[in-house]
């Protein structure tokens, strides 16, 4: 059997595992912005376009969030934790600091916003006048989930081959499993999204496109279609799922295609930047896909939203990986003792005038904060992400508004903060233990990491205008 290539090497170490937790308080703030000009009375009619275009996205039957909050009555009953989830900034989630730097998409509330939620639920939460209160449209839900707002209905769906059984023994199950397709042709992809088919059990997932060259595989469709990744070593999965060709070498692998978290928009840049091609015949390899702890029988049957592109990708988006497992080392080593806080570095040249696209910070449970930034040859700071308080929930891809350049010979910078005390919410030691970067190529979901990917496109003149709104 030929060795996998690096594609599936860097895949198998990459083999995600973040973890379940409760959410975390301790959030410092908790004080309501100071607003002048607030009306004195505040009823639910006020209110409620808030939570329409920020909330009833995830909050809504069937969404990420764990309740709905659409009518009155359903934000009355959750109205005081409302009020400090807003205030505390926690929702709706968006982690990054908008007054470091912007992103497409960005889900935070105004001071003026979580002032009049704040006076509402002061004032008893009263109903008002509900009357005039537009139904939820489609638009609310989709307000800023990406995909089909974007691009309209998909040109084709691939379906995981068969349904997941969850058993309810609150248990978390990570699986890595597979979702083959035949096309009718080879052709262009220019956006892909995973659409959980039972959003309260998918926690994340980390998808990669398998292509066989043509006549490579004659049945797409034998093998596993989930493996239980906790229990096989990736390798033995991927053979249980027949990922490889007929003759027992390893087909063409592209990594990180597609992940899904909840909240996680796919990023898709407009027409001529990105895509990929997508091979007749091939399969979406999910690897690794979380299923949270569920207290009673579920079940899962996920999808994929394809958009074709008639035109091959013109400008390939490249992608620069620091950190753990990555093209640059953390210093120091990713080592914490227990009841420590440490900072941890990493830092990369770029490999020549650049324009970025999104990045995306990760860290596991013990993240604290992270900031990214790069220094040009001149020694100008562009600011990427900052996030003071890390919350390994959302680990969300930003996109830039435009095209951010970056000149050949900056080198990017990236700090994260690690906390390995009792004082980390999501600790999941009690005692805390010593913590290190996964050794060996399985992860485990204790495992720490530090690592920053960015999306980029070779830098032209006027990569500045181009608008990143899909
Ligand atoms: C991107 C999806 C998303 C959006 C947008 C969102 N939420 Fe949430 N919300 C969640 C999820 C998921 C949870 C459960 C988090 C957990 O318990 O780990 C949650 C939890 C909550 C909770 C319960 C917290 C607790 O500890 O009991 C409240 C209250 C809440 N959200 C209010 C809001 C409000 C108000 C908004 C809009 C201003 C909002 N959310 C926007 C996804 C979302």
């Amino acid at each position: 059997m030929k060795r996998p290539g690096s594609g599936w090497t860097a895949l198998v170490a990459l083999a995600l595992a973040a973890a379940c937790g409760d959410a975390g308080g301790g959030r410092p703030t908790d004080e309501v912005p100071a607003v002048s000009g607030l009306p004195d009375k505040v009823t639910f009619a006020d209110v409620a376009p808030i939570f329409r275009a920020n909330c009833v996205e995830c909050h809504r039957q069937g969404g990420a969030g764990p309740f709905p909050l659409v009518g009155y009555t359903e934000v009355l009953r959750k109205a005081k934790t409302v009020r400090k989830m807003v205030v505390g900034r926690w929702m709706p989630p968006w982690p990054a600091d908008t007054a470091y730097s912007r992103f497409l998409g960005e889900r935070v509330l105004s001071p003026r916003q979580i002032a009049l939620i704040a006076r509402w639920v002061d004032l008893g939460a009263p109903a008002g006048d509900t009357s005039a209160l537009r139904p939820v449209s489609p638009e609310d839900l989709r307000a800023k989930s990406g995909g089909q707002a974007y691009l309209g209905e998909p040109d084709a769906v691939v379906w995981m081959p068969d349904t997941f059984h969850i058993p309810g023994d609150n248990r978390d199950r990570f699986m890595i499993a597979k979702a083959p397709f035949v096309l009718p042709g080879d052709t262009f992809l220019r956006g892909i999204e995973f659409v959980p088919g039972n959003r309260r059990a998918v926690h994340h997932m980390n998808g990669a496109m398998v292509s066989y060259a043509e006549g490579a595989k004659q049945d797409v469709f034998s093998g596993s279609a989930y493996v239980d990744a906790d229990s096989t070593k990736s390798l033995d999965a991927y053979a249980d799922l027949h990922l490889q060709n007929d003759d027992g070498t390893w087909p063409v692998l592209t990594p990180n295609l597609v992940n899904y978290l909840p909240g996680l928009s796919p990023p898709i840049y407009p027409p001529g930047l990105g895509g990929y091609r997508i091979a007749r015949h091939g399969a979406f390899l999910v690897n690794t896909l979380h299923y949270g702890p569920a207290m009673t029988d579920t079940t899962d049957r996920s999808h994929f939203n394809l958009w074709f592109s008639p035109e091959p990708p013109r400008r390939p988006v490249k992608e620069l990986f620091l950190g753990t497992l990555g093209s640059s080392p953390v210093e120091p080593p990713l080592l914490i003792p227990p009841d420590t806080v440490m900072t941890f570095r990493t830092n990369l040249r770029v490999p020549g005038d650049i324009s970025v696209l999104t990045i995306n910070p990760h860290l596991h449970l013990l993240g604290k904060s992270f900031l990214a930034y790069a220094l040009t040859p001149s020694l100008d700071t562009i600011r990427l992400v900052r996030i003071r308080d890390w919350d390994f929930r959302w680990q969300y891809a930003y996109t830039f508004p435009t095209p951010l350049h970056v000149p050949g010979g900056s080198t990017i910078h990236v700090e994260a903060v690690l906390d390995n005390t009792r004082n980390n919410p999501n600790q999941p030691y009690d005692p805390p233990r010593t913590v290190r970067a996964p050794q060996g190529r399985h992860m485990r979901t204790t495992d720490e990491m530090l690592q920053f990917f960015v999306n980029y496109v070779d830098y032209r003149p006027g990569d500045e205008e181009i608008s990143l709104e899909p």
